[in-house]
């Protein structure tokens, strides 16, 4: 979308260039392993290894007078064949890129190239690659140019013509990310590359040995020709190999990676070899291989990681080769791009990747999207913006396009958070991990709805027209996996490792979940003692690594922030601009629940002050974008022990003061809340206000909404007491129309329920008296 414009003025002449011109690039390209043993020049793996091509481009006539050209630096220290890499206008990377951008016909401009090595060459690890679709999408950057995640697959056409060694395996691994198949397509003359799945927990230990191998030497010793029974062995591993990675089959994976094609002959040069890969095996690896031609050895294993590094080390001493070992994850995404751009770029009006910034709603301030730091240098939260996003369309064209949705048996379009996409996150490559989540219930509960025995919830609150959104329908039970989606598919995209979060408990269970599906690691802090029975239980259960916090919530959070940076741990609290993108999707869904009518109210809990935040930016832009014609009221409710938001509230938020936090809601028991900013000007926008219920009247509340049949945890409940005590305030009318959120499932805090029993029996003895 942006590319064509760009390259058109690209060309005519030297002014207009440089103003177009980002000034620097950046990509990171995984290490590769080809064959996986038996598959033979046609299977890639992606491993979370990286080489990263740091382009400046620099102002003046576009001669490159600038030596060393490309200045390389690793993380393997003196080695000869990196020392002989060539550093000038050879150099393979800076060839490729230069070659592409001929073939684009974009003239080349004077750069330094500055390149951090994360594998040596002649390893076997896919480092020609690395320069090949570095030097690729560098180019296709500098002419202004994201491919989407199709042209990607198809660019690996152009790759392996870049890489003169016509191999596809490596370069399409490279470029998707994860295991590639790749073959010639004869009928289509061209290559074809496709994703293959794999476990979620599979990991690679490599034995790097401090000789290079030569490919093209390697080959030499390959036979001419192979015997019918090698080729029908190799084939039957491959398709066994793939089929078993498929289905999780780790026993299979191990049968099937035994190879006739190379690994014996490879072997007569790498007598060690053998030695090695039976230590990998007996070790606990599920597989083990020569890695592409060598010398590295890859071993494939699940749990067994540790044990399957210490042996292939203690074989590699005892058979006297020097090495190195590395326990590394696989890449799911493949290579990535970073590229700033100067004025006009952010001029051209859609919603392509690059307008898409992070945001500081308190100073402006603007970061890259792959920043993941989610606090501005000023301190605050940082949101993604997307002012302009989706404005191209207008409101009748997206009503349109999310009504057809309803219809579809598509996962996403199914999903309450991914039908929704073009306003959530229009980035190309990203690759949702979804249940599907949202699609909940809008129960009507009113005096007049004729909503049988719902209606005593209307009958409680005295309104004619209330309706309960219930967001404990959930996959996990609670609001929060709106977010979560949408935070653990960044989370992947950016090729974190782990995720982490600090909760009151629902936060908690949700990531463990998603991250679980996604084949993450997930590091949990929870305040010791304080979360409801259901929610722990959950992350436990869904696998996530628990660290008790010795304090409340807002102890738990500023923890984690800090164990994030430090340990380099991708956080997902709603201080995360990604989880209040994905639970703006609640304002989208109940809209589309109300024929995208609006209502008078919708009332909702507040705790860390995520979701109001979330709820009133969607609202704001479903106006802006047309979708609506007006804004609803946000009545935010807290805890009357925990209600930091409402006092500054009551002051006219000139402050937040911190509270410490003591109430039976354990979910919104929160003294501190992050997302302070970003929801007062919420209230502000939408005419809203903060009301603050006792922990009896939210367990009242509770015990009626268990009782007619829906059910709630007590945080939910605060809601449906915040109207009610509107009402009879007579701020609410009766005859308005009313969404209270239910935000968590009634099975979330067990020992709620008979609280709420209790509370409910004492009212009424005390109104029968
Ligand atoms: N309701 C429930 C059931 C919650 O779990 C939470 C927050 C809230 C309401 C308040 O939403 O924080 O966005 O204002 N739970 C978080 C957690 C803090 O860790 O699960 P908020």
């Amino acid at each position: 979308m942006v590319g064509a414009p760009l390259v058109g003025a690209l060309r005519p002449e030297k002014e207009s260039i440089a103003m177009f011109l980002p000034s620097h690039v950046i990509v990171r390209v995984p290490a590769t392993s080809a064959n996986l043993g038996p598959g033979f020049d046609c299977l890639g793996l992606a491993l979370k290894l990286y080489t990263t091509f740091e382009v400046e481009l620099l102002p003046g006539d576009m001669a490159h007078d600038c030596e060393p050209l490309v200045e390389i630096s690793s993380a393997w220290g003196d080695d000869p064949a990196i020392n002989a890499l060539p550093v000038d206008h050879r150099n393979l990377f800076y060839q490729t890129l230069a070659r592409r951008l001929a073939d684009l016909a974009v003239p080349v401009p004077a750069m330094k190239v500055r390149a951090s090595l994360g594998i040596p060459p002649g390893r076997g690890l896919g480092s020609s690659a690395t320069a090949v679709i570095g030097g690729l999408l560098a180019a296709e950057a500098i002419a202004g140019r994201t491919p989407s995640e199709k042209q990607r697959a198809s660019l690996v056409n152009a790759a392996v013509a870049l890489e003169h060694g016509s191999h596809s395996d490596n370069v399409a691994a490279a470029l998707l990310g994860g295991l590639v198949v790749t073959t010639w397509d004869e009928r289509n003359d061209s290559w074809y590359a496709v994703h293959a799945p794999l476990p979620a927990d599979l990991c690679a230990v490599l034995f790097v040995p401090v000789f290079p191998m030569d490919t093209i030497a390697g080959r030499e010793l390959l036979p001419g020709q192979y015997t019918k029974a090698d080729a029908v062995h190799n084939l039957g591993h491959v398709a066994l190999l793939l089929a078993a990675l498929a289905v999780g089959d780790l026993q299979g994976i191990g049968a099937a990676m035994n190879d006739r094609f190379h690994e014996p002959y490879r072997a007569r040069i790498f007598p060690q070899l053998p030695g090695l890969l039976a230590a990998a095996r007996s070790a606990g690896a599920h597989g083990a291989c020569l890695s592409g031609s060598g010398s590295a050895i890859l071993a494939l294993t699940t749990e067994r990681t540790q044990e399957v590094a210490s042996a292939l080390a203690q074989a590699a001493r005892s058979l006297n080769i020097d090495g190195r070992v590395v326990i590394a994850g696989l890449d799911h995404c493949g290579a990535t791009v970073e590229s700033d751009h100067c004025g006009p770029r952010v001029e051209i009006s859609t919603s392509s990747r690059e307008e898409i910034v992070l945001r500081c709603a308190a100073c402006n301030r603007r970061f890259s999207l792959e920043r993941t730091a989610y606090r501005c240098t000023c301190g605050q939260p940082l949101d993604v913006a997307l002012d302009d996003v989706g404005t191209a369309r207008n409101g009748d064209a997206l009503r349109r396009c999310f009504d057809e949705r309803l219809s579809s048996l598509d996962a996403l379009d199914r999903s309450g958070v991914w039908r929704f996409r073009e306003l959530l996150l229009p980035l190309p490559g990203v690759e949702p991990i979804t249940r599907p989540e949202g699609q909940t219930n809008l129960y009507p509960a009113g005096r007049a709805q004729q909503s049988n025995g719902h209606g005593h919830v209307g009958e409680f609150t005295g309104l004619d027209r209330l309706w309960l959104k219930h967001e404990g329908e959930n996959p996990t039970g609670s609001f929060k996996d709106r977010g979560m989606t949408v935070g653990v598919s960044i989370a992947r995209w950016l090729g974190a490792g782990a995720v982490a979060c600090a909760s009151t408990g629902n936060t908690s269970a949700s990531m463990a979940a998603y991250a679980a599906q996604a084949g993450l690691r997930a590091i949990v802090l929870l305040p010791e003692g304080k979360v409801a029975a259901g929610k722990l239980s959950q992350a436990i259960a869904y696998g996530a690594e628990i660290r008790q916090v010795a304090g409340d919530f807002d102890r738990a959070m500023a923890d984690v922030e800090r164990v994030c940076l430090d340990e380099g741990i991708y956080l997902l609290n709603s201080l995360n601009p990604f989880r209040i993108l994905g639970q703006q999707s609640l304002a989208f869904e109940l809209l589309q629940q109300f024929a995208w009518g609006v209502p008078d109210w919708i009332v909702l809990p507040a705790g860390n002050l995520g979701n109001t935040s979330a709820l009133g930016m969607g609202l704001l832009r479903a106006r802006q974008l047309g979708l609506i014609d007006r804004l609803p009221r946000i009545a935010s409710v807290q805890a009357a022990g925990a209600n930091p938001f409402y006092q500054s509230y009551l002051e006219g938020f000139t402050a937040l003061h911190p509270v410490k936090a003591q109430t039976i809601a354990t979910a919104i028991n929160i003294g501190d809340p992050v997302s302070y900013l970003r929801a007062k000007s919420v209230i502000q926008a939408t005419n809203g206000l903060v009301a603050q219920v006792t922990d009896d009247e939210i367990l009242q509340a509770k015990a009626v909404i268990d009782r007619v049949g829906i059910g709630c945890e007590p945080a939910s409940a605060a809601s449906v007491a915040g109207v009610k005590q509107l009402v009879s305030r007579g701020v609410i009318q009766p005859t308005e129309r009313v969404v209270a959120v239910l935000t968590g499932n009634l099975l979330k805090d067990p020992g709620a329920i008979m609280l709420a029993h209790q509370a409910s029996r004492q009212t009424l003895t005390g109104a029968s008296l």
